[in-house]
C-alpha cells in the first residue's frame, strides 16, 4: 500500500528549477580527487589574476565587525556616484551583482511575464526569471557567426516577444562578444515598457574596446557593474547597479537589510581608492591575455575572438578535458556544456606561469 508523505510543497516555478551550473571553486569535487583549493589554477572564474589593491588587506584588517553595516553602504556608494558623475540614488550596492539581478526579478518580473535572453549567456539570468514564472525566449548567436550579435534579428525577436525584461551580457559570457550601444539606444526608445538588464561585469577588462551602457540615460535601463572581478573581491561578493532613481525605488524594498557585509564595504572603498593597481593590472593582462590566445592557437585550436580576458576554445570533449586537466594538472576550465556548447571549454587568463600549466596539460591531452 502507498503511503502518501504529507510535506511543504515550493511553489511551483521553484519546484521545476535545478540548480545553475557555475565556474569557480568546487570543493566536493575537489575534495574527491585528493585536490586542495588553494592549489587548482582556476581558468573559470574570470577574476583579474593580479589580485585586488593591496590596501585591500590593510582595510579588512582594520573594520570592525560588531556594527551592523551600513544598509545602503554609503561610503561606497558615494566613492561610486563621484567616480560615475551620477547622484548616489542612482546607485545600489548587491552582494555580488548576482544578488542585483535577483532582486530585480523579484521586483519585477511575475508569473506569465515574457523574459528574452540574448544568448548563450550567463546562467542566472534564465534561473531568476523561472523562479518567478517568467516564459523565456532566447536568441541564440551562431557558431558560423563566430557568435556575434545579429542586430537587426534580435530586433525582430524583441518585436514578436515584447518583453517585459531582456537581459543582455556586455561583453557576453561565455562568447566574449559585445553589442553595439547606438543600437541599444534605440530599443530603449522603441520599448519604453520593457526593462533592459545590461550585466557589464566584465566591461572593464576590455578597456574600452566594448562601450558601456553607463553612457546611456533611459528610464528603462539597468546597468550591472561587480567589484568581485576588475577589483578582484570575488570572495567578498559586492557589486552594483546604476539606473533611474524610479526603477532602481522598488529594488531597495525587496533588498534584505545589510545586504553587504562590513568587510565587502571597506574592501571596496580600499580598492576603489586605487583605481592606478586596477588599470596597471588590466592593461597587463590584456598583454597577457593576447599571447595565451596565441599560443592556443599555436597549438592547433580554433580560439573565438573576444574583447574581454576570457575567451572559448573548440576541443571536442569539453568534460572530458575538463576532468583531465583536473586529475592530472590541477587546473579547472569551463566545460560550456550548459551554455549548449558541449564542445566548447571557456578559459579566463591567469598569470603567465600558471598559463603555461594549462597549456602543458592540453599539449597532454592532443598527445593521448
Ligand atoms: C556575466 C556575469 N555576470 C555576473 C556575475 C556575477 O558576479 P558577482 O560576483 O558580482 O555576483 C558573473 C559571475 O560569474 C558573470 O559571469
Amino acid at each position: 500500500m502507498d503511503v502518501k508523505v504529507l510535506r511543504p510543497r515550493p511553489r511551483k516555478a521553484v519546484a521545476a528549477l535545478k540548480p545553475v551550473v557555475h565556474g569557480g571553486t568546487n570543493l566536493a569535487q575537489w575534495g574527491e580527487m585528493g585536490l586542495e583549493a588553494a592549489r587548482v589554477l582556476d581558468f573559470s572564474a574570470n577574476i583579474n589574476p593580479f589580485g585586488p589593491p593591496p590596501g585591500v588587506y590593510r582595510a579588512l584588517q582594520e573594520t570592525p565587525i560588531d556594527l551592523l553595516p551600513d544598509p545602503e553602504g554609503w561610503p561606497v556608494v558615494r566613492l561610486l556616484a563621484r567616480r560615475l558623475g551620477l547622484p548616489a540614488e542612482y546607485i545600489i550596492l548587491g552582494n555580488g551583482s548576482a544578488e542585483l539581478m535577483q532582486l530585480m526579478a523579484l521586483a519585477y518580473i511575475e508569473e506569465g511575464d515574457r523574459v528574452l535572453i540574448f544568448g548563450p549567456a550567463f546562467g542566472e539570468y534564465r534561473r531568476i526569471s523561472r523562479m518567478m514564472g517568467a516564459e523565456v525566449a532566447q536568441w541564440a548567436a551562431r557558431e558560423a557567426d563566430l557568435f556575434q550579435p545579429r542586430p537587426e534579428e534580435m530586433v525582430r525577436m524583441l518585436e514578436r516577444v515584447r518583453p517585459k525584461v531582456v537581459f543582455l551580457c556586455h561583453p557576453n559570457n561565455p562568447t566574449g562578444t559585445a553589442y553595439p550601444m547606438d543600437w541599444l539606444a534605440r530599443q530603449l526608445e522603441r520599448f519604453p515598457e520593457t526593462l533592459f538588464v545590461v550585466d557589464e561585469a566584465y566591461q572593464p577588462f576590455t578597456l574600452g574596446q566594448a562601450t558601456s551602457a553607463l553612457n546611456l540615460r533611459a528610464p528603462n535601463l539597468l546597468v550591472l557593474r561587480t567589484l568581485t572581478k576588475d577589483h578582484a573581491l570575488a570572495g567578498l561578493r559586492i557589486g552594483y547597479a546604476v539606473a533611474d532613481p524610479e526603477l532602481l525605488r522598488p529594488l531597495r524594498v525587496v533588498r534584505p537589510p545589510w545586504n553587504v557585509n562590513v568587510l565587502a564595504q571597506a574592501a571596496a572603498v580600499a580598492a576603489l581608492q586605487d583605481q592606478a593597481h586596477v588599470q596597471r593590472t588590466l592593461t597587463q593582462l590584456r598583454q597577457v591575455t593576447r599571447e595565451f590566445r596565441q599560443a592556443l592557437l599555436d597549438l592547433g585550436f580554433f580560439v573565438l575572438p573576444s574583447v574581454a580576458h576570457f575567451f572559448l576554445v573548440k576541443v571536442g570533449d569539453a568534460a572530458g578535458l575538463r576532468d583531465f586537466l583536473l586529475r592530472h594538472y590541477r587546473v579547472q576550465v569551463r566545460d560550456c556544456t550548459s551554455f549548449g556548447l558541449p564542445a566548447y571549454i571557456r578559459v579566463a587568463t591567469l598569470k603567465p606561469e600558471e598559463n603555461a600549466v594549462l597549456l602543458e596539460g592540453l599539449r597532454a591531452w592532443l598527445r593521448q
